[in-house]
């Protein structure tokens, strides 16, 4: 008893001293997965911006160029290259402080954007795009971007999982609401994710040639940094449902 006050104020001390390491490599750790994160993301939207170079190309070097044609890939591009650029400054943001960068937004506006970002790579690949989307969800209070790379993560994911395969090729997005959670879901028509489907959620897993089994990795930290869980589970008619629950945290007044 009398010992007890003393072995406390030790056991603190080793604490706090061996604390010191472990956190700054946990810092680098981070770091070098930021890194590889950063590298990931910003690979789509940079891929976007190549094709849609090339595509404005195309239109103006026709025996008919069609000018119209050309700015509308233009403007894709200026909206891929704002989109790189938010994802690289909220990945900073997120670095420097640790938290994600809050703001109310409305859940499915952004999921329409986001099949407005992916559509054309869907189609390429023979995939069609759908949303069921729950009208009068309360606003989700999150790093919009980061969310956002989350659901075009999920959305390439399963179009790539899906292509050359013979049957139908759907991707449908859907949200919903389970108590104080606010619930966004993809699911598709592929082949479905095995019998271990959180294997492909770590880091570096992957079953593709030229992947980096970044994906689910980033997005399940992403989501994890907002108090929330991702999981994908096989689908009730087959391929894959991934499910994401993020709480509703009402706004507080904001003026
Ligand atoms: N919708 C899906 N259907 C079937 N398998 C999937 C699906 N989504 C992911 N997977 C599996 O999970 C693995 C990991 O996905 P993840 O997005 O983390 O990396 P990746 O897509 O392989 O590479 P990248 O770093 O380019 O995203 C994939 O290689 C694939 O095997
Ligand atoms: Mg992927």
């Amino acid at each position: 008893m009398d010992d007890a006050p003393f072995s406390l104020d030790d056991g603190e001390d080793f604490r706090s001293n061996n604390d010191a390491i472990p956190e700054h490599a946990a810092r680098v750790a981070m770091l070098g997965e930021l890194m590889a994160s950063i590298a990931h993301e910003v690979s789509q939207p940079l891929a976007a911006v190549l094709a849609n170079a090339n595509a404005s190309l195309r239109w103006l070097d026709r025996s008919e160029p069609d000018p119209e044609e050309a700015k509308a890939a233009i403007q894709r591009i200026m909206r891929e290259a704002t989109r790189a650029s938010e994802i690289i400054n909220s990945a900073r943001q997120f670095a420097m402080k640790g938290t994600p960068t809050r703001t109310a937004f409305d859940v499915n506006r952004m999921i329409d954007e986001s099949i407005d970002i992916t559509r054309r790579q869907a189609a390429t690949l023979g995939v069609s795009l759908t949303a069921r989307l729950m009208p009068g969800l309360p606003p989700l209070v999150a790093d919009r971007t980061q969310i956002q790379q989350v659901i075009i993560n999920l959305v390439v994911n399963a179009a790539q999982a899906m292509a050359g395969q013979s049957g139908r090729r759907a991707i449908e997005l859907s949200t919903g609401r389970d108590g104080d959670d606010l619930i966004i879901e993809v699911r598709d028509t592929g082949p479905g994710v095995g019998p271990h489907p959180d294997r492909i959620f770590e880091a570096f897993f992957t079953t593709k040639p030229n992947g980096m089994g970044m994906g689910l990795s980033v997005s399940r930290s992403i989501i994890r940094a907002h108090g929330g869980e991702i999981n994908a589970h096989a689908g009730a008619l087959g391929g894959t449902v991934f499910r994401i629950a993020v709480p509703v945290t009402e706004p507080t007044c904001e003026d």
